[in-house]
C-alpha cells in the first residue's frame, strides 16, 4: 500500500524536507564552536555538503511541481532545528542521527507515493522516473549519514570537551 495517497501530503512533506536539508546544511557552522576530533569535523563537513546537494535536488522538484519553495519554517518545525550549545560531540551526533533517520523514512515514504499522485504532480513521464530515482539516491545517502552518526555515538574516546 502506498505511504502517501494525496498530492497535498506529498507537497507538504517535500517542503518540510527542503527545510530540514537547509538546516542540516548549517551543521558546518558548528565546526568552529564545538571542539572536535578531525574525523568528526570531516563527518560534519560531509553531512553539511550532502545536505546542500539534497536541498538543491528538492528545490528542483518543488519548482517543477509548482510547489512554493519555503522561505520560513513550515508549520510544526522549529525556526532552528539544531542547537548544540553545551553538548558533547557524542550528544551532537546523536541528535543529528535522529534527523538522518527521519530523512531516510521521509524519502522512503515519498518514493512509495501512489503512482497517480506522482503523475498528477509531474505529468512528464521522464520527470516521474527521474524523481523516483532521485528519491532512491536520497534514501541511500541518508542511510549512509545515519551510519556515520551511529559510529560517533556512544563511544567515550572521541569526546574532547
Ligand atoms: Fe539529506
Ligand atoms: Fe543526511
Amino acid at each position: 500500500m502506498p505511504a502517501i495517497k494525496d498530492k497535498i501530503t506529498l507537497e507538504k512533506l517535500l517542503q518540510r524536507m527542503y527545510w530540514i536539508e537547509a538546516e542540516m546544511e548549517q551543521l558546518g557552522t558548528w565546526e568552529a564552536r564545538i571542539e572536535m576530533m578531525d574525523d568528526n569535523i570531516a563527518a560534519l563537513e560531509m553531512l553539511s555538503h550532502d545536505s546542500d546537494r539534497h536541498g538543491d535536488i528538492l528545490k528542483k522538484w518543488l519548482t517543477k511541481g509548482g510547489i512554493t519553495v519555503p522561505e520560513t519554517a513550515p508549520s510544526g518545525l522549529p525556526k532552528h532545528i539544531f542547537d548544540f550549545e553545551g553538548m558533547s560531540s557524542n550528544e551532537m551526533f546523536e541528535k543529528i542521527m535522529k534527523y538522518e533517520i527521519l530523512a531516510k523514512n521521509a524519502y522512503t515514504d515519498v518514493k512509495n507515493t501512489n503512482q497517480d499522485v506522482i503523475k498528477e504532480l509531474f505529468p512528464d513521464e521522464d520527470d516521474q522516473i527521474k524523481f523516483l530515482q532521485d528519491m532512491g539516491q536520497l534514501i541511500k545517502d541518508e542511510e549512509k549519514h545515519a551510519n556515520i552518526c551511529k559510529d560517533r555515538v556512544g563511544g567515550f574516546a572521541k569526546i574532547m570537551l
